[in-house]
C-alpha cells in the first residue's frame, strides 16, 4: 500500500514526544548491554587508553569500585580483559591457562563482590603470546587445531574461575564445539557461549590492541583467521556452524559497518544476536565529540538505537555505563 498525500501526512506521528514514543518500533534499555572492561597487573592505578578518551584499565584493587557504577545501574554483565604484563607473554600463550592469571583473578573477585553480575570471557590467545595472534603459530600459520587444544585449556580456565559466558573471539574452526564439548565433560553445563561468529579482520580493533598491549607485538595480520570484509554469505555459515557446534548466542563484529549482517543473522536464524561496536567506533564517536564536531550524548545514543533497529539482542559496547545514565534520564 502506498501512502498518498494529503490524506497520509506522515509527519503527523511525529507531532509530538509522546506521540513519537508510541510509534517507536524499538527501544533500547539498559538490559542490552555489556560493558567491556579493562584489567591490569599493579596496585591503585587506573590508566587512560589512548586513542578510546574516557575509558582506562584499572588495577584488580580498584576493580570493584570502577564496575561498582555499573551494576547498581543495572547493567547484566560486563566482558574482562587482561592487559598481560609483557614478561609473562610467551609464543604458546601459556600464561591463558594458569588458574591465577589476571582475567581468573578478577573473574573470582567480580563474582564475590557482585554475585548477580554476569560475566562474559574473551577466549583467545592474543593477550598472551608475544607474536600477538589469537593462535599458536607453526610453520609461519595460525596452526588452527593445535590453537584449539589451547584455546578449549583457557575456557575451562575461564569457567573454573567463575566467567558465566565463553566468549571464543579466535575463529579458529571448530572451537565452539571442541569448548563446549570440554564444559560439559566437567559438568559446567550452565557456563554459556557466546561465539564471536561473525568476526572481520578490521581496521576498528586498533584502539583495543593499544589497550592490551598486543598492537606492538602483532606480527602481520589475522587474515587468515578473520574474515575478509567483502563477505556476507559466509558470515552465514559461520553463524550456522557455531550454532550446530552448540554456541548458546552468536556475535557480530565490528558494529556500525556490518549492520547488514547483524540484519541476516539474526533474520535467518532468530537466535540471540550480539554487536560489538569495537574500541575504532568508540574512538570515532569520542574523537569528534572531544574536538565538537559532534554531539557524544546524541552519536552514541543513535549508534546503540541502530544495533537495535537491526535486529541485535544487545550490545557490547564501552558506552554501556554512559548509555545506562543517560537512559536513567
Ligand atoms: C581478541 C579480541 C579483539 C577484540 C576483542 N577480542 C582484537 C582482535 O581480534 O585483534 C577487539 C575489540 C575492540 O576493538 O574493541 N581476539
Amino acid at each position: 500500500m502506498t501512502p498518498s498525500f494529503p490524506n497520509t501526512r506522515m509527519r503527523r506521528n511525529r507531532t509530538d514526544a509522546w506521540t513519537r514514543r508510541l510509534v517507536a518500533e524499538t527501544s533500547l534499555t539498559t538490559g542490552d548491554l555489556i560493558w567491556p572492561v579493562f584489567v591490569m597487573e599493579g596496585r591503585d592505578t587506573v590508566t587512560p587508553v589512548a586513542a578510546m578518551p574516557g575509558v582506562v584499565r584499572v588495577t584488580l584493587d580498584r576493580l570493584a569500585a570502577h564496575v561498582e557504577p555499573a551494576a547498581a545501574l543495572g547493567i547484566p554483565a560486563i566482558a574482562l580483559f587482561p592487559a598481560t604484563p609483557r614478561e609473562l607473554k610467551d609464543a604458546e600463550g601459556t600464561e591463558a591457562t594458569n588458574p591465577d592469571n589476571l582475567m581468573c583473578r578478577a573473574a573470582r573477585l567480580l563474582k564475590r563482590a557482585f554475585p548477580d553480575l554476569g560475566l562474559v570471557g574473551d577466549v583467545a590467545l592474543d593477550p598472551y603470546t608475544d607474536h600477538g595472534h589469537d593462535g599458536v603459530i607453526r610453520d609461519d600459520y595460525v596452526a588452527n587445531d593445535e590453537s584449539v587444544a589451547i584455546l578449549v585449556r583457557q575456557a575451562l580456565n575461564q569457567a573454573r574461575a567463575g566467567i558465566d559466558v565463553i566468549a571464543p573471539s579466535d575463529m579458529m574452526d571448530g572451537r565452539v564445539g571442541a569448548i563446549r564439548a570440554a564444559l560439559d565433560a566437567e559438568g559446567l553445563i550452565h557456563t554459556r557461549i557466546m561465539s564471536y561468529a561473525a568476526k572481520y579482520a578490521s581496521a576498528f580493533y586498533g584502539p583495543f590492541r593499544d589497550a592490551i598491549g598486543s598492537q606492538a607485538a602483532l606480527r602481520g595480520d589475522k587474515k587468515t583467521y578473520q574474515m575478509d570484509p567483502a563477505n556476507s554469505d559466509e558470515a552465514l555459515r559461520e553463524v550456522a556452524m557455531d550454532l550446530a557446534e552448540g554456541a548458546d548466542m552468536v556475535m557480530v563484529k565490528p558494529g556500525m559497518p556490518y549492520l547488514d549482517i547483524v540484519r541476516r543473522v539474526h533474520d535467518r536464524f532468530g537466535v540471540p544476536t550480539f554487536v560489538y561496536q569495537v574500541s575504532g567506533e568508540y574512538a570515532m564517536i569520542a574523537g569528534a565529540a572531544e574536538r565538537g564536531w559532534i554531539d557524544r550524548d546524541r552519536a552514541l545514543m543513535e549508534s546503540l538505537i541502530a544495533f537495535k533497529r537491526a535486529g541485535a539482542a544487545g550490545v557490547l559496547t564501552y558506552f554501556a555505563p554512559e548509555a545506562a545514565r543517560l537512559l536513567r534520564g
